[in-house]
């Protein structure tokens, strides 16, 4: 495998377009990015990576949102909606509570339809032009379809999106409905929806905007590029840790890709990368089991389940990048249940920050690992929360309180509240 931390800057290959080329992560292989359609690599069927000969540096960003760095992408603009440029919120009581020097919350849920996906859909569906495909496709469940549909209606191309039937939460299946994708609701899990969409795609019916195709990690990559760049100009340092929720486990390796870019262009020294913090939910967390035993391959979950059902996924297409990410990052990754979710989600909507559920994985994580003394009391730590909380409005009503049925009457309501 030749992914490494800091990997040096490569000539061009002859395939190259404008110094940019596709790459397997297994063999080598080398394709030309545009010319065809391909997601894996046409010789071991390996994951692909986006490779520059010229990976970018501070100075080469300016503007806001994702094509700010777009030095550090395959185009120069896209279908723009527009997303990135998100908060990284101060959370200063849940900082004293959990115990570290410093906590930032990098809220994705604040992009345009409501998640990180945007970031790498801009990027992707600018690819899908370049490509001339006409219909884009995806599994998901739910953030990646509110975002294709959104950005696919933008561009004009057809949308189609596989979804389990019954674990999506209502707000991203009525985004994808309103956006107007062909939804089709499939008894299975994600990882059968995502097997068919990927057959689907090598018979040529559909362009994939799964995170399998590596152009949408590109444009996920600037959450770290954000994060790097904000933390800094805060602090005059870089994070020591980035804690995130991981489903399929494409943030884990768009953010490792990200850094590793930086420190090939000698942005950033190698002992500067932030430790990379995978959370799984405890009901579908292979990941975790991966990491805890030292094992080369994630072993797929057949049977997943939890409330956080946006990272509802037993078979993560994206480890065979993301292991090393969290591994040669110094990281980790942890397990936590559904109650800790929700009370995590409870914690950031204390501070004002609405997630859903997956995202309040990624405190809950930090919590659990400050916890067992795996993260130090002197860290300076990022959780990244990954959608808003309006796309589970089921999740929000079930971690908040109930309203109150009262009389249509000024003094009901002061004798209800207890006022004189
Ligand atoms: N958080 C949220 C809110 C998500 O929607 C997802 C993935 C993740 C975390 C996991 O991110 O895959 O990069 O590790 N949602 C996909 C979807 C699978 O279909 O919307 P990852």
């Amino acid at each position: 495998m030749s992914l490494s931390l800091g990997a040096p800057a490569q000539d061009a290959p002859a395939v190259a377009d404008d110094g940019v080329w596709l790459e397997c992560i297994s063999c080598g292989g080398q394709f030309a990015p545009f010319d065809d359609i391909r997601f894996t690599c046409d010789d071991c069927d390996g994951l692909l990576e986006v490779r520059y000969a010229d990976p970018p540096t501070w100075d080469d960003f300016s503007g806001e949102g994702v094509w700010r760095y777009s030095a550090g992408l395959p185009f120069e603009e896209g279908v723009s909606l527009p997303e990135g440029h998100t908060p990284l919120h101060e959370v200063p009581r849940l900082r004293e509570d959990i115990g570290v020097n410093r906590l930032r919350v990098k809220h994705e849920g604040m992009n345009p339809t409501g998640s990180f996906k945007d970031r790498g859909m801009t990027v992707g569906v600018r690819v899908a032009e370049e490509l001339g495909v006409d219909r884009l496709a995806c599994a998901s469940t739910g953030n990646t379809s509110a975002a294709l549909a959104a950005y696919g209606a933008r561009a004009g191309l057809e949308t189609l999106v596989l979804l389990p039937a019954g674990k999506v939460a209502a707000g991203k299946v009525a985004q994808a409905s309103l956006h107007d994708a062909r939804i089709l609701e499939v008894d299975g899990n994600f990882d059968a929806c995502l097997d068919i969409v990927q057959n689907l795609a090598n018979k040529g019916e559909v362009y994939l905007l799964n995170s399998l195709n590596p152009f949408r990690l590109e444009g996920q990559k600037t959450i770290g590029f954000e994060i790097l760049e904000e933390f800094r100009d805060d602090y005059g340092r870089f994070p020591d840790r980035i804690v995130l929720p991981v489903g399929n486990a494409g943030n884990t390796a768009a953010l490792f890709k990200a850094f590793r870019e930086l420190v090939a262009a000698g942005a950033m020294d190698a002992d500067e990368v932030p430790a990379l913090t995978g959370v799984q939910a405890a009901g579908a967390a292979p990941m975790v089991e991966a990491i805890e035993n030292g094992a080369d391959e994630v072993r797929r979950w057949e049977e997943v389940e939890t409330r956080a059902t946006a990272i509802r996924i037993g078979n993560p297409v994206n480890a065979p990048k993301a292991l090393p990410g969290i591994r040669e990052t110094g990281g980790t990754a942890v397990a936590v249940d559904d109650e800790a979710i929700t009370e995590a989600q409870r914690d950031l909507a204390r501070e004002g920050v609405g997630v859903e559920p997956a995202s309040a994985a990624s405190v809950a994580g930090l919590r659990t690992l400050r916890g067992r003394g795996v993260v130090d009391a002197d860290e300076d730590v990022v959780c990244l929360t990954t959608g808003h909380l309006l796309k589970d409005p089921d999740a929000a009503y079930e971690a908040g309180g109930d309203p109150e049925p009262v009389a249509n009457s000024t003094s009901a309501v002061l004798e209800h509240i207890g006022a004189e």
